[in-house]
């Protein structure tokens, strides 16, 4: 065996370490209490991503850094917790009928209502690495063709893993074969190793944000559309229909809500479906 990966309790450094039915139930409850994560089902999950950093830093058993997080709730170990458990997978151009209903339906109404302002307001709660976005900032673009110079259409960004916001705030990818050919040559810039990055102007209309969906919703303005795509599916009912109810008090009336295809929002929901995924207030 390699010395190198001789860790506590005997085992290797990337196996995960055992955690007691007690100490469990204090992180699940500590994620779910202060995220909204149900993480109740994840054991696994959670002691499979945590080990290894846990190790490193030098923690001798999974109930010392329980002990540790709950008795101190240090920035640095929350960061950890919030970076290794929380799931980022996003990709461009994810799920095309609901964003069609947005390009074709959505922003053709928004323009014409604030044909006098020139200011929309969207948000995309739980942004991850910002692929989602930028993509809605390039339907905007498109739409608004010479136009878009005289028009706010900067979109905030809101996400609350650091990792996830510093992804997204540099904008390199590895493009899928789903981005437009036109898309590609005039809202990139190709990098020498074959990704590429987001152009300036796409990148400047969108404004990144750490911020946590379980506290008060407190912007200064209401949203005329709030995207909340995937993120809530890890939520337990209660905390789901908590949080749509906020999402409705921070929307313009007649504004748009989307979440994923495969989510529900729930019999009681404020909003209005409109089509697969999309509502209105
Ligand atoms: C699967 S990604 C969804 C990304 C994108 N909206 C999409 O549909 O592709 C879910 C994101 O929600 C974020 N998230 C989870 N709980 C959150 C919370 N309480 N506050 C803010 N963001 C949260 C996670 O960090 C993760 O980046």
């Amino acid at each position: 065996m390699n010395n190198m990966t001789k860790g506590a309790e005997g085992a290797s450094a990337f196996s995960p370490m055992t955690i007691s039915d007690a100490d469990f139930r204090r992180m699940v409850n500590f994620i779910q209490s202060s995220y909204g994560i149900d993480l109740s089902q994840k054991k696994q999950l959670i002691t499979g991503r945590l080990s290894p950093a846990i190790r490193k830093l030098g923690y001798k058993s999974f109930g010392e850094f329980v002990n540790h997080v709950l008795d101190k709730k240090e920035d640095s170990e929350i960061t950890l917790i919030i970076n290794k458990l929380t799931t980022n997978y996003t990709f461009f151009m994810r799920e095309k009928e609901p964003l069609d209903f947005f390009r074709e339906k959505i922003i053709p109404d928004l323009v014409q209502r604030h044909q006098r302002d020139k200011c929309l307001s969207i948000w995309s709660a739980g942004c991850s690495s910002g692929e989602e976005p930028y993509n809605l900032s390039m339907f905007l673009f498109d739409y608004l063709g010479s136009q878009a110079s005289q028009w706010d259409t900067r979109i905030l960004a809101t996400d609350i893993s650091a990792q996830a916001l510093t992804a997204a705030r540099k904008g390199v990818y590895t493009l899928p074969d789903t981005i437009p050919p036109e898309w590609k040559r005039k809202y990139f810039t190709p990098n020498k190793d074959g990704t590429h990055t987001v152009a300036p102007a796409v990148r400047n209309n969108v404004d990144f944000r750490t911020f946590n969906l379980m506290g008060p919703i407190q912007f200064r303005r209401k949203f005329d559309m709030i995207f909340c795509r995937n993120v809530m599916i890890y939520f337990d009912q209660p905390t789901k229909d908590a949080l749509v109810r906020r999402f409705y008090d921070a929307t313009v009336p007649s504004g748009y809500f989307m979440i994923s295809c495969s989510e529900n929002l729930g019999a009681n929901a404020p909003y209005r479906r409109l089509a697969t995924a999309v509502f209105q207030k």
